[in-house]
């Protein structure tokens, strides 16, 4: 009998396994090819922090402009070589996921919901034809509204203004939160500046800019309808500028460069 209960029974377990085996290749043999996408796509989005992106050449070849340095937080120095592990594949991100590469933030100093840092961060220097140090590329995370925004600020060797900001993941709301990633809104950081007489002052405030305002310089407009992921951003500045983050880093470039 066709119409029997045992046969529906195994055409439709025969149905699901022949599914569920096409669906695990699929997502077993397009892995590796995910992976280097999503490689691709965080270099682009490195490039253009630098502000030296070119859709019409390779993204590898681009990528050679820049030179990686592992960061050791401990005592800020810029290294080529740490342990075993591989300059050029190093992900912070991934690092700062393993308990033995990593260190949990003490809540008090955690402004930004980071929870976890990378023991051994990596940035990437801009050098001109001259060899010399034109612009630094750091990574950044921090909770907005809806998770962890992780993307990368360039600032100039000045080791103080602000040349480009670009968020690769974030789970914000489209035409709200999401709005960091409007081309408008980023180009309003190109020249912001994020130290004051020591003190870290850059913030994303509420509402626009007042030029005549002598804290201007420090100030970027808020995005509206998203006084979080504002101050999202904001924290996620003070974090990784403050002592917590790259500010030793930054001092030891001042001197190495
Ligand atoms: C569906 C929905 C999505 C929202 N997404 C965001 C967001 O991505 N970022 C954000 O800061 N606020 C978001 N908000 C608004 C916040 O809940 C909150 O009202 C807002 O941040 C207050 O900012 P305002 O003072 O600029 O209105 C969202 C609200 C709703 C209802």
């Amino acid at each position: 009998m066709n119409d029997s209960v045992s046969k529906t029974l195994t055409v439709s377990f025969v149905v699901c396994l022949v599914c569920s085996l096409l669906v695990s290749f699929a997502a077993v043999s397009l892995r590796d090819a995910q992976n280097l996408n999503k490689l691709n796509d965080q270099r682009i989005k490195i490039l253009k922090t630098a502000a030296i992106y070119n859709p019409e050449e390779s993204v590898e070849s681009q990528f050679t402009k820049l030179t990686p340095k592992f960061v050791d937080f401990s005592n800020g120095l810029l290294l080529d070589e740490y342990e075993e592990l591989d300059l050029t594949t190093y992900d912070p991100v991934y690092f700062s996921k393993q308990a033995n590469f990593s260190s949990p933030i003490p809540s008090d100093l955690d402004i930004a919901i980071v929870k976890n840092k990378e023991n051994i961060g990596k940035i990437f220097l801009l050098k001109d034809d001259n060899d010399e140090l034109e612009k630094i590329i750091l990574p950044i995370r921090g909770y907005g509204l809806w998770g962890t925004l992780f993307g990368y600020i360039a600032i100039d060797k000045d080791l103080n203004t602000i040349r480009g900001l670009e968020f690769y993941e974030h789970k914000e709301t489209p035409g709200l939160g999401a709005e960091v990633d409007n081309p408008k809104w980023k180009a309003l950081w190109n020249g912001k500046k994020i130290y004051k007489d020591g003190e870290i002052e850059i913030a994303v405030i509420k509402g626009k800019v007042d030029p005549s305002n002598t804290m201007a310089d420090y100030q970027v407009d808020g995005l509206s309808g998203a006084t979080l992921t504002s101050r999202g951003v904001t924290n996620m500045l003070a974090f990784w500028f403050s002592e917590s983050g790259y500010q030793e880093t930054l001092k030891n470039i001042n001197y190495d460069s």
